[in-house]
């Protein structure tokens, strides 16, 4: 499909980066849409190479959206990964939940009245596996049969559940992403727009990270979890075993942007190989001598109760998985060269 120039929210986050990388090393012309100029700026700067195909513009957080309308502007493209993924909550509904829906509402009405020369063909969504899962499902006893998430599953979690007071913002989280994927696909069949939508639900992400980072202690949410591990703490308990790199990540967006006979789908990609922290700690202390006195000696077994379908994703967007050895000594390795920059600058 004949797409030129793309508007990426959430560019300046770990898996927007990698987008915009990925789509600029296709030569198409990036937009980046950011809350905060610095981050943008600090993006541009990183890139001089790319100067005359990559810019930034500033949007509202999707607390109260704005900015969208003049985002679209001229795009024929779009990949809406901006979201908030934290578990660092005080209150899961007005801080997680409403802005993921109203930040797919605005991006999806924006491009639906932009009048663009090039009329807006595509929205690539970034949803995720927390949008697909049944926990519920996985928690019984006895375990229920061996089952294999595909992108026609949908976490059956209700509005009400996430949104409760008392519910942990984990679950607030998935219901965070189940719901404002739900609006994209909603606006999609009642506003019948004149672009489509792809929706890819990806589990764990982790990889080295090509966005702005401030300090090692600054990881985004998925990669400090490894560098925990890394770092000698007790090895955190996987919530799911399913996991992708970074970098295969945006190779299926960019894909899932491109390929014309995938619009209206929904893909769960992920990695076929299995993972777990202990599985990561090992990686680690094979990889790194100097970690291997410092990491957890514990093992601990990979869950291989129930299944997640990324053969469909891999097939059928045309990009292969890197393995688990390789995305975790390449986070590492990065981690630790910023440890000991941080260190030398403090020394100074
Ligand atoms: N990392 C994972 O393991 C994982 C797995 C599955 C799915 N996902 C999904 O992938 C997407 C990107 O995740 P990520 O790990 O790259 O997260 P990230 O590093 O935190 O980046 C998310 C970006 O979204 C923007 N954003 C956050 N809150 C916002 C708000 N309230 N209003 C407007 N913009 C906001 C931020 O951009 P500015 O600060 O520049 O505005 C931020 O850079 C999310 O949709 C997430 O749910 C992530």
């Amino acid at each position: 499909m004949e797409i030129n120039s793309i508007l990426v929210t959430g560019a300046t986050g770990f898996i927007g980066a990698h987008i915009v990388d990925a789509l600029l090393a296709r030569g198409l012309r990036v937009r980046g849409a950011t809350r905060s100029p610095a981050k943008g700026a600090a993006m541009l700067k990183a890139r001089p190479q790319y100067a005359d195909r990559l810019e930034f513009v500033q949007i509202d957080d999707f607390e109260k959206p704005g900015g969208l309308a003049d985002a679209v502007r001229g795009v024929d493209g779009i990949i809406h990964t901006a979201s908030l993924f934290t578990y660092d909550t005080t209150n899961n509904e007005t801080e997680l939940i409403i802005p993921a829906i109203n930040g797919v509402k605005a991006v999806f009405e924006a491009a639906a009245s932009a009048t663009n020369p090039v009329a807006i063909k595509r929205i690539v969504l970034t949803s995720s596996f927390a949008s697909v899962i049944d926990v519920a499902r996985n928690a019984q006893t006895p375990l229920a049969p061996y089952f294999t998430y595909t992108g026609s599953d949908w976490n059956p979690l209700s509005y009400e559940e996430a949104a409760a007071p008392t519910t942990s913002a984990v679950v607030a989280y998935r219901g965070s992403k189940k719901f404002a994927e739900r609006a994209a696909w909603e606006f999609i069949t009642e506003k019948k727009p004149a672009f489509d939508l792809v929706a890819l639900c990806p589990p764990m992400t982790f990889g080295p990270v090509v966005h702005p980072v401030d300090s090692v202690e600054k990881l985004n949410e998925s990669n400090a979890m490894l560098w925990k591990v890394a770092s000698g703490e007790a090895l955190p308990v996987a919530r799911v075993p399913f996991w992708i790199d970074v970098r295969d990540l945006a190779e299926a967006h960019v894909n899932a942007l491109l390929k014309e006979e995938v619009g209206g789908k929904r893909y769960t990609p992920t990695a076929p190989e299995r993972f777990s922290y202990g599985l990561a700690a090992d990686i680690i202390k094979g990889e790194f001598e100097g970690l291997k006195g410092k990491v957890s000696g514990e093992s601990q077994d990979v869950d291989e109760s129930y299944g997640l379908d990324g053969g469909s994703a891999g097939r059928e967007l045309a990009f292969q998985y890197r393995g688990f050895r390789e995305t975790v000594r390449d986070l590492v390795q990065q981690a630790l060269e910023m440890q000991r920059v941080e260190k030398a600058g403090a020394a100074i």
